[in-house]
């Protein structure tokens, strides 16, 4: 397997539980590259990928990335590819042209099937478009919004998986059926014991502090008195209409399935604070509900930046969901196909060309 926009490693370490071996890693970001080293997934490439040839690339029977998704985020600014990090699925097409691995698998946001492209086309038709047709053999292309919680992971995520099969493999990826929700509630995640290592949180401040005081389990910013709003949030209170009645400062409750964690781990814009302590919930829970595993690490002496590990864990693919995609994958494609099927793929490139 090769790993673009590698992250901390959630993806990688579904794969890997899966009995994929990562070959090669790709990241910018130092603060996710410590994690994954730290973590003895493997090597990490730390370049950006816009200056890396294809060539420096080993072959590999798949290819993963979760190309940035802050450009398509629901929770972003929606500039989509006119945003230079929504150009970088270009980087993926570019890479898979040339390697032409049997199947690759992009993970995204739900903001990508509503973004369109500088055409006015929409961006999901044309990756679908682009990949299908691709390094002149092209790949039979599935995509599909998935729930998290649908498979195994304790969190209500909703992101949109790609998987594409080369198609001279004549298969078609389909998609596993949802499991079983039961188990996922919070109270269960939560019940952690104290030797398990990175039970430490980021402290609100004092402003956010006092307002979560008001805020019952099951709650949310809809519970605070109006005296006790900070003045931006007694602003949008005034007049819910204009500000499309957000619901900030969710605190779920320990019988709900969490929703999604965001990279900013801020109350605004994910349910971050515990149901029953005035605090954010520690690097383990949001890990756990990311459903990385308990000798998984993010902090230690090395590993400094508090804020940046809520980052890199909001950023993974949660490592369940991820594993369960690469078993579905290698029951449909790798199971049962021949190593001699795998093309030479200069000489197929250039009797397709
Ligand atoms: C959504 S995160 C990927 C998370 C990862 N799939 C996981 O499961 O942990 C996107 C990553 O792309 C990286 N990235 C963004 N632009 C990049 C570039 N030009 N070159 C290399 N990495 C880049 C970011 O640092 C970030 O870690």
């Amino acid at each position: 397997m090769v790993s673009l926009f590698s992250g901390c490693g959630g993806l990688d370490l579904g794969f890997k539980r899966a009995g994929y071996k990562i070959l090669w890693a790709n990241d910018f970001d130092k603060d996710a590259q410590a994690v994954y080293i730290k973590n003895k997934l493997g090597k990490i490439d730390g370049r950006d990928i816009l200056e890396i040839p294809a060539s420096e690339i080993p072959d590999s029977d798949i290819l993963t990335a979760g190309f940035p998704c802050q450009p398509f985020s629901n929770a972003g600014n929606r500039k989509g590819v006119h945003d230079s990090r929504g150009m970088l699925y270009r980087e993926c097409s570019r890479i898979i042209g040339e390697k032409l691995p049997k199947v690759f698998v992009f993970e995204n946001v739900k903001g990508l099937l509503s973004t369109k492209h500088i055409d006015g086309e929409k961006l999901v038709d044309v990756i679908y478009d682009d990949l299908s047709i691709t390094g002149g053999i092209g790949y039979n292309v599935r995509y599909k919004l998935l729930n998290a919680s649908d498979y195994g992971v304790p969190q209500n995520r909703q992101r949109v998986v790609f998987v594409g099969v080369r198609k001279d493999l004549n298969k078609t990826f389909n998609f596993p059926a949802p499991q079983s929700k039961q188990e996922l509630k919070l109270g269960k995640v939560l019940d952690i014991p104290i030797d398990v290592p990175n039970q430490v949180d980021w402290g609100f401040s004092p402003q956010a502090l006092e307002m979560i005081t008001h805020i019952p389990e099951g709650g949310s910013w809809k519970n605070i008195p109006y005296e006790n709003l900070a003045p931006r949030f007694q602003k949008i209170r005034d007049d819910m209409k204009k500000y499309h009645s957000p619901n900030f400062y969710r605190r779920f409750s320990r019988d709900e399935i969490m929703g999604t964690i965001t990279a900013s781990a801020q109350p605004e814009n994910c349910g971050i604070i515990h149901p029953t302590e005035n605090r954010r919930y520690t690097i383990r829970e949001i890990a756990r509900i990311q459903t990385f595993p308990d000798n998984f690490l993010f902090i230690d002496d090395n590993l400094r930046d508090i804020v940046a590990m809520y980052k890199v864990i909001g950023n993974a693919v949660p490592v369940r969901l991820a594993e369960v995609i690469a078993l579905a994958i290698k029951e449909q494609v790798f199971e049962n196909i021949e190593n001699s099927l795998v093309p030479e793929k200069r000489g197929r490139v250039e009797c397709c060309a």
